[in-house]
């Protein structure tokens, strides 16, 4: 059978019960990354995302606010798409759990799998958690709580409609067992599958002691239960019942994306749903983790959220996204603090992706009048490179075809890496000395263009204004809107002879100490006392410090992480160092008695908290402790050999 050209993916559509956060870009921003990467790869794509609007909960929250449901939702759905303006995110529909086209075929869902007998009348008593819209049995409950948030739940006792979802269990179990990509992680799947094995109960589809939902068509007393009528979104959204020439084009979907929280309806009920109505099942279901703060998972009703807004205004879209997608390690939970972000930003997209571009844009035109030059003289070195950059391509779209976020963007920034290192080994600016060399130092600078321009296609699903940010200094791409994935697979695509602009910073760095909260009363307190009670040195003391002197020096055990030359500058190396969560970049007068690459991975000692200084333009942030006994050739850099962590203090 032909390999399909469609791809259809989704995320969950989220509860307009408040507005979204980061958590929720989250998701959504993997998932449009996903989109990119097919569509560039030539796909036909399908990215649905939208609203779960029904249910109690929304009902609840809308009475409170005094507000009619429909009316609430419409104000937060409004954001919700404008937040997804904002994000860039490139869906192909937004689904509204209200909008008609989706209500008929819930109904009509619903009808046929009455009427062939899975779903039937009977009395329902059971625990319900009113925020999750999940009943428990009482075995179910935790301490007489919801067992999923913790919070109280309250006997409802009504009549219901039930589906009978045991009957499909063996199905479920068998086709889990076919298809080990249907559900994914691997641990998500085990655990799947010993609830399906522990005996699945009837479910209850249908709600009478609220209004807020689609009626079931043939008794209106009842409302359908807020996810059976949710999931059937990813059907209605694609023109099932509708639209059916679309629907049997996208149809069965390629990923439904999520968090932990929700793989239960998706990897059971959902499944059990559709084999009721003969449809073949999802590829991938795909559960990643939790993005959390330091106080445990961000969420709505904890209070604790971040607006990704805010953040898209301060540091730009391309940052924030890359950031979320970098922190989607497969599978796991991944962290989120205004500090981390920031780092990422300084160290990730200005330091190594920023600096490459703009030191290779500044040569080229220095060099060669702004003019890219051919390559003509191919050394082993340049192999090296060019090889890196094809293990890129194949890692990156690996990577992302098992939704390995993280692992895609550390493949991609090897790249960077490698070519910010064949700077430093090929030291262009010795080349350019030596009029012999303008060949060798002409390949150099078109290998480097090379290397951005395979870099900024792998990292356009992620970034998507990066390609036109780079391409106002260095225009790689002939026509930006047939930039395709498989260009980033070929070595020597950019013609010589185009012309660089020099243009602003494309990530300038953020200085972490705005970012610093203010200081506390006690802070603030003991400060006050410092001044106010100042110790006079005696005449005899004059040269020596006290030890509250020397507890303002900073020291840090700080990991060398990248090292070179400083250009044109024979005494200075500039240093970049990993000190705990933060990066400092140093420049030192130690190039005498080091080679770069000789520092690199080795632990120093870090005054941290020097007073910042440019110098020959590069800001130095601290300065690292050496010892010289005659002149800066023999001359020691403080070492520790211990395996302390970057970020230690020295005291
Ligand atoms: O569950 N970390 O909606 P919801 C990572 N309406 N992802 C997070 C997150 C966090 N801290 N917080 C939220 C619902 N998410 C139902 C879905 S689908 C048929 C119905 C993301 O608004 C993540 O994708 O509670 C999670 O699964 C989803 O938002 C839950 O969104």
């Amino acid at each position: 059978m032909a390999e399909r050209n469609q791809f259809y993916i989704t995320t969950p559509i989220y509860y307009p019960s408040d507005n979204l956060h980061i958590g929720h870009a989250y998701t959504t921003v993997a998932a449009d990354c996903i989109a990119r990467f097919k569509r560039m790869q030539g796909f036909e794509v399908f990215y649905l995302t939208g609203t779960d609007e029904h249910g109690q909960k929304i009902e609840k929250v809308a009475r409170e606010k005094g507000k009619e449901p429909q009316l609430y939702v419409d104000e937060i759905v409004a954001g919700i798409k404008s937040l997804w303006d904002t994000m860039l995110i490139t869906h192909n529909d937004f689904i509204r759990t209200t909008d008609k086209r989706h209500e008929a075929v819930v109904q009509k869902v619903f009808q046929r799998v009455y009427q062939q007998g899975d779903i039937f009348l009977s009395q329902y008593e059971g625990w319900y958690c009113t925020p999750c819209e999940t009943f428990f049995t009482e075995r179910q409950l935790v301490e007489g709580n919801c067992p999923d948030c913790g919070r109280p739940v309250e006997l409802l006792q009504e009549e219901s409609y039930f589906f009978n979802m045991g009957k499909y269990a063996p199905r479920l179990l068998e086709h889990i067992e076919a298809h080990p990509e249907f559900i994914q992680p691997e641990s998500r799947r085990n655990e799947i599958v010993n609830f399906i094995k522990s005996g699945l109960e009837d479910l209850c589809v249908s709600r009478t002691t609220f209004s807020w939902g689609v009626p079931v068509p043939f008794n209106n007393k009842h409302v359908v239960y807020v996810w059976f009528d949710a999931l059937i979104n990813y059907l209605s959204g694609i023109g099932y019942l509708q639209d059916e020439e679309q629907f049997q084009r996208f149809w069965p979907a390629d990923v439904h994306l999520m968090a932990k929280d929700i793989i239960r309806f998706h990897a059971i009920i959902w499944p059990i749903m559709l084999m009721a109505l003969d449809l073949p099942l999802p590829r991938t279901v795909f559960a990643h983790g939790w993005i959390m703060l330091e106080g445990g998972k961000m969420s709505k009703s904890k209070g604790n959220v971040v607006d990704p807004r805010v953040l898209v205004n301060k540091y730009g879209v391309d940052a924030v996204r890359y950031y979320l997608v970098k922190e989607l390690s497969f599978g796991q939970d991944g962290m989120y603090s205004e500090e981390m972000l920031v780092t990422r930003i300084n160290s990730d997209l200005a330091n190594d992706l920023g600096n490459l571009i703009s030191r290779t844009v500044a040569m080229v035109n220095r060099y060669f009048e702004s003019v890219v030059p051919g390559a003509i003289q191919a050394e082993p070195i340049d192999q090296e490179l060019c090889q890196s950059a094809q293990t890129a391509y194949q890692e990156a779209t690996a990577k992302l075809d098992k939704l390995d976020f993280s692992g895609y963007i550390l493949a991609v920034m090897k790249l960077v890496a490698r070519a910010n290192k064949y700077i430093d080994e090929t030291e262009p600016w010795r080349l350019a000395k030596d009029a012999g060399s303008l060949g060798r130092l002409g390949t150099v600078l078109y290998n480097l263009v090379e290397s951005i321009r395979i870099a900024v296609i792998l990292l356009a699903p992620t970034m998507p204004t990066l390609p036109t940010r780079v391409h106002e200094q260095l225009p790689l791409f002939s026509n930006l809107e047939k930039m395709k994935w498989s260009m980033a697979g070929q070595w020597g695509l950019t013609p010589a002879g185009i012309r660089v602009a020099k243009g602003p910073a494309l990530f300038p760095r953020i200085d972490l100490k705005t970012l610093q909260e203010e200081p506390t009363a006690a802070d603030q307190a003991a400060a006050e006392k410092a001044e106010a009670a100042p110790m006079e040195p005696t005449s005899k003391d004059k040269d020596l410090i006290s030890i509250e002197d020397f507890a303002r020096l900073d020291l840090r055990v700080a990991e060398v992480v990248e090292c070179h030359k400083m250009e044109k500058a024979d005494k200075l190396l500039v240093l970049k160092l990993q000190v705990g969560e933060k990066q400092h970049t140093v420049v030192s007068g130690i190039a005498k008695a080091y080679q770069p690459e000789a520092l690199i991975g080795k632990k120093v000692v870090l005054l941290a908290n020097l007073a910042p200084t440019k110098l020959r333009g590069t800001l130095s942030e601290g300065m690292i402790l050496a010892a010289s006994a005659e002149g800066d050739s023999n001359l020691e850099v403080l070492m520790i050999n211990k395996d302390l962590p970057s970020g230690s203090r020295v005291k």
